[in-house]
């Protein structure tokens, strides 16, 4: 069983749990129905911060109703796994869905932020918050108002965490991509980064990823199905 397993999840892998995924080869994907650059940038939160945060409020009830499938519930099973045998995992999700947590994963890397928390614009606090915002509402750090957004990262801006990420890359021997599309940068490029430093790959998707032939190995069908035999595999497999 390889030691350092770095585990990358997208919408694909909480798609089971319904919530939607963005892309997706049949054109029904949120993308395809929502113009992101209205919904998902800091321009258009400026230029309209009621439509921004009623989208986000929108996810927040969804996200309510959602419970982790069998795929989250593997990558948790995983987690403990290999602390028992003296490996360890590095998850890091593109999802901002608590999923994981709730299946008992204890560390998970939100690189997209999470929907349950939210960040003040001015003193750039964070708070958990699971309830709908509204654009009038004060900080409760600083008290200022009308600067407080979900604490989920839009696009044209840095993802978080990306220097443990880097360094967890370096030290993967095996790197596997759960349920995303390899469509969107940084995550599309992880793969290569971890080729470069010698990991195996696999990816484990509905349908090839754009990234495809990046990746040693594929195994396609839905991720509750595909994740959980890939981690009763390996935890068979003698260290
Ligand atoms: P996408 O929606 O781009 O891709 C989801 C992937 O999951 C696709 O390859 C689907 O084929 C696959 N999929 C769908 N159902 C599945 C299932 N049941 N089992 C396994 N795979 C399934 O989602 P991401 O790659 O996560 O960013 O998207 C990356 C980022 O783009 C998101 O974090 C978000 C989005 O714009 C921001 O909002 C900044």
């Amino acid at each position: 069983m390889p030691r350092n397993i770095f585990v990358l999840t997208g919408a694909g892998v909480s798609a089971e749990s319904g919530l939607g995924t963005f892309r997706d080869k049949r054109g029904e994907g949120l993308w395809a129905r929502f113009d992101p650059m209205k919904l998902a940038t800091p321009e258009a939160f400026a230029y309209d911060p009621e439509t921004v945060l009623a989208f986000y409020d929108l996810r927040r009830q969804n996200l309510r109703n959602a419970k982790p499938n069998a795929a989250h519930y593997a990558l948790a099973r995983l987690e403990s796994g290999l602390a028992t045998w003296g490996g360890g995992l590095t998850l890091v999700t593109q999802n901002i869905d608590d999923l994981h947590e709730r299946a008992g994963s204890k560390r998970v890397i939100h690189m997209h932020g999470e929907l349950l928390k939210v960040r003040c614009g001015h003193c750039d606090g964070v708070r958990p918050w699971p309830d709908d915002l509204t654009p009038s509402l004060a900080c409760l750090d600083c008290g200022r108002a009308g600067v407080l957004r979900p604490h989920v990262v839009w696009f044209g801006e840095m993802p978080l965490h990306m220097h443990d990420i880097d360094r967890a890359l370096r030290q993967a021997d095996l790197f596997v991509a759960i349920g995303t599309s390899g469509a969107v940068y940084p995550a599309a490029g992880f793969v290569a980064e971890a080729r470069a430093a010698g990991a195996e790959t696999c990816e484990i998707n509905l349908e090839a990823a754009d990234n495809a032939s990046l990746f040693d190995e594929a195994r396609y069908g839905p991720a509750s199905e595909t994740a959980p035999a890939w981690v009763e595999e390996l935890i068979r497999a003698p260290l």
